[in-house]
């Protein structure tokens, strides 16, 4: 009973609860597809997607409408799930050269509960054929800089195919204002360049490119690409990087950013210069650095770049900063100091005892002094102190004492 309750409920009410109108779910086994899907160029890459839905206003009463859109480039597999849409138009940039498809569906979603998805249409595909020209003649290797607070530098290779006369036109795009660049260049590798100086890059809205030719001999295929110019940008370097005498390091963040600090990678090189040693440190928001690692009697060079990384990560790292320098120091050392001293101090004991024994000069310097007593115990003991008497008995036996035994060797020569 209880169960016959609950399959009832799951059966009846519950699709008049969600849909609200048991009548319509029987006819919208077939939900009719967009129809007459057209695309307006609006400009470099940039196109209004339109559509009809085709549905009844009975549908459209009883449901709420939406629209999902989804494109694939020519050279791609997978379609990328954009976006889902209350009205059927749609602006979107595309890389044009590519080829691309797009494709709308329609779905039903409940009229109360909107996040219920009711019923939805088979898809409406369109393709969208690249413009014309040969595809070895576009552009390629493609990059953008932008520095000194929103000049760029846009640089690309020639095609593999593009004749010798081609002329090679970048047109952009930003505030819907389209314009063709006038300063060219080519650089050391040989590429193209363009250089924008006089119109700034707003950095806060995306950049839409055009790269196109001509030549007389053949259709040259237009690039087409758009990009966050933020994400392009090089950042001036840091200034003022300084060491203190407790090995920190700070510097000072480039003027005319309006980016908040710790949206900034900081990175270290700390150059020991006698081996040309390197370590790469990173800072990450912070302006200063304490360094460990330092040995004390060498010599290092320190210098500091930046680049966005928290917030968006930017492409390029800042040029390097000015250097500054850890001398090594020449402080009294006690430990090294106690130990020389104690090796000097053994090394002399140890020549002094060689030469003692060497020389018997401890012998020398420790000869027991002459007693004059027994000298002059007979002047005292046999002569009653008579100095007269006793020099007479002396003499002769101090004069033998004053000759000293000579042995004259005799030579022995051989030859005679
Ligand atoms: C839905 O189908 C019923 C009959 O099953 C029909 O009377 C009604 O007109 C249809 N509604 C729509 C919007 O097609
Ligand atoms: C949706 O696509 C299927 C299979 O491609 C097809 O059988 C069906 O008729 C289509 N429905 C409509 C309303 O076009
Ligand atoms: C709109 O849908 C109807 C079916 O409801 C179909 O007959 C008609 O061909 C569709 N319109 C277009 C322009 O495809
Ligand atoms: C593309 O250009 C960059 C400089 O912008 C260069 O470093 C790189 O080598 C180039 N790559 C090719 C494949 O030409
Ligand atoms: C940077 O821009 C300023 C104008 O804002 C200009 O005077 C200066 O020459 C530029 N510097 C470089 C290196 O391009
Ligand atoms: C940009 O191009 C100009 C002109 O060729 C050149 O002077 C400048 O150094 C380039 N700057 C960068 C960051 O590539
Ligand atoms: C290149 O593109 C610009 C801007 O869309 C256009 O005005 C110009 O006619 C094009 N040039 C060629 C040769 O296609
Ligand atoms: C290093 O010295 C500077 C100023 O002389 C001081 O502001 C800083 O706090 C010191 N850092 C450390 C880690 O001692």
């Amino acid at each position: 009973m209880f169960l016959l309750a609950a399959y009832l409920t799951i059966s009846f009410v519950l699709p008049i609860v969600l849909s609200g109108s048991p009548e319509f779910l029987a006819n919208l086994t077939d939900l009719n597809p967009p129809t007459n899907l057209q695309t307006i160029d609006i400009q470099l890459g940039e196109l209004t997607i339109t559509w009809s839905d085709n549905l009844s206003e009975d549908i459209k009463n009883h449901y709420n409408v939406k629209y999902i859109f989804d494109y694939k480039y020519f050279d791609s597999h997978t379609w990328e799930i954009d976006i889902r849409l209350s009205t059927p138009d749609y602006t979107k940039t595309f890389e044009l050269h590519r080829g691309v498809y797009v494709r709308v569906k329609n779905v039903l979603l409940n009229i109360e509960d909107k996040k219920k998805q009711m019923k939805e249409s088979n898809w409406t595909v369109k393709g969208i054929q690249p413009p014309p020209g040969d595809p070895e003649t576009l552009v390629s290797n493609f990059s953008c800089v932008v520095y000194n607070h929103s000049n760029m530098n846009c640089t690309w290779s020639i095609g593999s195919k593009a004749p010798s006369d081609t002329l090679y036109i970048m047109y952009y795009r930003q505030s819907e204002t389209t314009t063709r660049c006038a300063q060219y260049f080519m650089d050391a590798q040989g590429r193209h360049g363009c250089h924008i100086e006089q119109d700034r890059i707003d950095l806060e809205e995306d950049v839409l490119v055009c790269v196109n030719g001509s030549s007389n001999s053949t259709m040259i295929l237009p690039y087409y690409t758009d990009f966050d110019p933020q994400i392009y940008e090089k950042y001036d370097p840091p200034l003022n990087v300084e060491i203190l005498p407790n090995l920190t390091v700070k510097w000072d963040k480039a003027p005319g950013y309006a980016i908040q600090d710790d949206c900034f990678e900081y990175q270290l090189e700390v150059r020991e210069l006698a081996e040309n040693r390197i370590e790469l440190l990173s800072a990450s928001g912070k302006t200063k650095f304490l360094l460990g690692n330092i040995n004390p009697s060498k010599r290092y060079s320190v210098k500091v770049r930046v680049k966005l990384k928290y917030c968006k990560e930017t492409k390029f790292w800042s040029d390097w900063s000015n250097e500054d320098f850890i001398e090594p120091e020449h402080t009294f050392n006690v430990m090294q100091t106690v130990f020389t001293l104690a090796m000097i101090t053994v090394l002399v004991i140890l020549l002094l005892m060689f030469a003692f024994r060497r020389y018997k000069v401890l012998a020398i310097i420790f000869k027991p002094i002459p007693d004059p007593q027994k000298k002059f115990k007979e002047l005292f003991e046999e002569y009653n102190g008579d100095f007269q008497k006793w020099i007479g008995y002396q003499i002769p036996i101090s004069k033998a004492d004053e000759f000293y035994p000579v042995v004259i060797e005799e030579s022995i020569n051989f030859e005679a």
